[in-house]
């Protein structure tokens, strides 16, 4: 139902992102581990709500065209922004929809997974009712919802920076006038502060993060009418009342207090032996300002604690770096993230190198293990007890952020084979000077001459027939770009940075 509704963000449209803790594979990961049967991201329906132009869902679209998305918005201007990419970058699985939320019934579909990101703090009341029964009554049994919300404590100071930006711009009317008199307001605020200790310092550090916004974000989250944040519990008990229970956190690193020392960490746990308390302690001493909530159905049987064994059949990859081996043959790897670990047994941490050397693409876990004990020259995997301490250690790492879970196997390639190909999708994006999506559901940054370079791959052309192809068309590179294609070698080493970014099809 096409809804005559005109809203802000038909003025002052979002620059809608790509959101890679929503991915479907990456939610339905944390539903096996948690011995649930979800629907894989390769045959999945899916449903956004507000999806504002759609860009979470070209992606995810593109790599998996089996699959099928559903976007609604309110915003015309933006669902015409979107369809008008569709047609350009043949998407014919992706379905966009200028209509309410409030106006989704039992018909409009059941869905393996339901996508609700940056709105729920954002509308009244009866929208956020809506997008939990929608949840409820379109969500399939063994369903994912995913809802992101402002929470408390975290969002106190912010209500207050806001308040005083609402205040000092309530006399105008047009969005730059008001983002500007906003802007106004945080500078003098930051200024008048400097000298005072406490309270200039709590406010410093946010106002230097909301001071970065670009105009479009400043108005849409702060300058709003609506900006509820709930604290975790709170949110918990909307949920419950709506038929649904707590699955995770999509952010899952972000579960349990690692930053904390292990005696306050001991301490937490057994705070309380529910799931929601104990984290709703975490956010008070994290001040967490903003959660991913992963929501099931009621009925579903959840374990209470998380097993290693789903890992076997999960796949499994890693941005990871080998730091070095300690005298007493310890072996530390980072992540791209930050993340650290150190292992101590020898299959686990060639299964770590294993996953460094194959990053985007990786490998399930049952192959990781067998892999790993073949390079070993050991017959270490059929021995249960190592499988254990290996797989256990992986889910830490897991925990950690130091490894990635997918439900499906990776459309990533790690290597550039000998017709490299990119989704259609990013070939557009590419030639037409948007923003890219990479197969992981991410933004990626391009330089000109990896947009010139990604737009040629269709999966035709070698690495050869693209080297001369941008040998005759570098006439709109910076000198300092054309010398990247001068060899076979400088375009290789180009292809594989597009392989590690993820741009790379399998
Ligand atoms: C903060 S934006 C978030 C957009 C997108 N999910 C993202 O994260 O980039 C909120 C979106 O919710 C949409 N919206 C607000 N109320 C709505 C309603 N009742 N039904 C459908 N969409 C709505 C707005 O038009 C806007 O695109």
């Amino acid at each position: 139902m096409a809804s005559e509704v005109t809203t802000t963000y038909d003025e002052v449209p979002y620059d809608s992102q790509p959101v890679a803790r929503t991915h479907p594979s990456h939610l339905g990961a944390i539903a096996r581990l948690f011995g649930m049967d979800p629907k894989p991201a390769q045959r999945a329906q899916v449903l956004e709500l507000g999806c504002a132009s759609g860009h979470n869902l070209f992606g995810l679209a593109a790599a998996y065209p089996q699959s099928s998305f559903v976007g609604i918005d309110l915003s015309r201007v933006q669902i015409e922004q979107g369809k008008a990419l569709l047609a350009q970058a043949n998407l014919p699985n992706v379905r966009l929809e200028q209509m309410s939320i409030l106006d989704v019934g039992q018909e409009f579909g059941t869905f393996d997974y339901i996508i609700c990101h940056g709105i729920f703090s954002w509308v009244p009341e009866p929208v956020r009712r809506k997008i939990l029964e929608i949840c409820r009554s379109n969500l399939s049994p063994q369903g994912v919802a995913y809802i992101s919300y402002n929470t408390y404590p975290g969002w106190r100071v912010r209500e207050t920076i806001r308040q005083m930006m609402l205040y000092h711009a309530e006399r105008h009317e047009r969005p730059s006038d008001k983002c500007r008199a906003a802007r106004a307001i945080l500078t003098l605020v930051a200024s008048a502060t400097e000298s005072l200790k406490t309270y200039g310092d709590l406010f410093r550090a946010e106002l230097e993060q909301v001071r970065r916004m670009p105009d479009w974000y400043l108005f849409h989250d702060f300058l709003s009418e609506v900006n509820q944040p709930f604290y975790f519990s709170e949110f918990m008990q909307l949920a419950d009342a709506a038929g649904l229970q707590y699955l995770c956190d999509s952010e899952v690193p972000k579960l349990l207090p690692q930053e904390f020392r292990p005696e306050a960490q001991r301490r937490i746990a057994r705070l309380s032996s529910d799931r929601i308390r104990t984290e709703q302690y975490v956010d008070f001493l994290r001040n967490r300002m903003f959660r991913r909530t992963l929501l099931v159905h009621r009925e579903v049987a959840l374990p209470s604690q998380l097993g290693s064994g789903a890992l076997e059949g999960l796949f499994m990859s890693g941005s990871l770096r080998a730091l070095g081996t300690t005298p007493n043959g310890e072996v530390a790897f980072c992540s791209r993230g930050g993340g650290r670990i150190v292992v101590r047994d020898p299959l686990t941490a060639r299964t770590l190198e294993l996953l460094a050397a194959r990053w985007p693409t990786g490998y399930q876990g049952r192959e990781l293990l067998e892999v790993a004990a073949g390079t070993l020259g050991s017959d270490a995997v059929v021995d249960g007890a190592a499988r254990q301490v290996t797989l256990s250690t992986l889910l830490r790492a897991y925990l950690a952020g130091l490894v990635e879970l997918s439900l499906d196997p990776s459309p990533t390639a790690f290597a550039i084979g000998t017709t490299p190909r990119s989704t259609e999708l990013a070939r557009y994006l590419a030639a037409n000077g948007k923003a890219v999506i990479n197969l992981l559901n991410e933004p990626v940054e391009l330089t000109p001459l990896e947009r010139q370079l990604i737009a040629l791959l269709d999966g035709t052309r070698s690495v050869s027939e693209l080297l001369q192809l941008l040998q005759h068309s570098d006439a709109s590179l910076a000198p300092s770009e054309s010398i990247a294609f001068r060899s076979e070698l400088d375009l290789t080493r180009q292809l594989e940075r597009l392989a590690e970014h993820a741009l790379l099809m399998a």
